[in-house]
């Protein structure tokens, strides 16, 4: 599979309806794994906050957070394109905020922001596609408003908010996004915005006809025993896995069996 390394290459993909693949990662280590998968890009989602630091929400993520998850994956990753989170609020803090936190985003290694939501983010993210930083859009269940959404929930239910969610995906596609991600929407829904926009749509719980899909690593891996939504599907048993590394290791030391002549000096 051919490498897709720029926002050039995400338009390629949908010209060419080949899906793309996309999944979150926040660390050197997983970085240097994904960079030799068949994954098309990465993306440092704001979701560390909950994944890699235990937090409720995503509302505890900030510009420091990302940046710091953001340095680490991007000396990872040779070979993907790499996508940020920009965190909770801080494209509402004015426009020299707005600037400097992409400026730290970028600096770490982004090649592109996400943003949560249309309405009022519109101005901001012409200025930023205009100023040449690639935007990613993302509509549906925006986790950052989980608060006024009231939950992690299925979006754009009614005629009418799916009409807003429809509307809103074109003007982010007007403004200048290159992608969108379509989080917990019904599928017909998430097909409909695929076919009237030019820019691909990257689903998570929005079905199959998204130009492609985004999991967030450790959930695709398995790694948590009680998460399982009803979008996931999860492709090993990491949770497991590591159980029984953990528990070898252990009861090896225990029984004196670790580290063997051959481990030693
Ligand atoms: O933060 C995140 O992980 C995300 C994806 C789930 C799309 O935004």
């Amino acid at each position: 599979r051919k490498k897709m390394k720029t926002v050039d290459g995400f338009h390629k993909m949908k010209v060419e309806r080949k899906k793309i693949s996309m999944v979150t990662c926040y660390d050197f280590w997983t970085a240097k794994i994904i960079d030799d998968s068949d994954i098309d890009a990465v993306l440092v989602g704001d979701s560390a906050a909950m994944v890699m630091h235990g937090f409720e929400t995503t509302v505890n993520a900030d510009v420091e957070m990302m940046t710091f998850h953001t340095a680490a994956v991007s000396r990872g990753l040779r070979n993907k394109f790499l996508v940020t989170d920009l965190p909770f609020l801080a494209h509402k803090k004015g426009r020299d905020f707005l600037v400097q936190s992409v400026d730290k985003i970028f600096k770490a290694g982004a090649q592109a922001v996400k943003i949560e939501g249309a309405g009022a983010n519109l101005p901001d993210i012409e200025y930023l596609v205009k100023s040449g930083i690639p935007v990613m859009g993302h509509l549906g269940l925006t986790p950052q408003s989980v608060h006024q959404l009231s939950g992690f929930k299925l979006q754009g239910k009614s005629e009418e908010k799916a009409a807003r969610i429809l509307e809103d995906a074109k003007l982010l596609e007007q403004a200048g996004c290159f992608s969108i991600v379509l989080e917990m929407v019904p599928s017909d829904l998430a097909k409909k915005i695929t076919d009237k926009l030019n820019i691909p749509t990257i689903g998570i719980g929005a079905g199959k006809f998204t130009s492609g899909q985004i999991l967030v690593l450790q959930d695709l891996l398995g790694m948590s025993k009680t998460f399982s939504p009803k979008f996931l599907r999860k492709y090993s048993d990491g949770y497991e896995i590591f159980q029984k590394a953990l528990n070898y290791f252990s009861n090896d030391v225990v029984n004196n069996k670790f580290p063997s002549e051959k481990e030693s000096f």
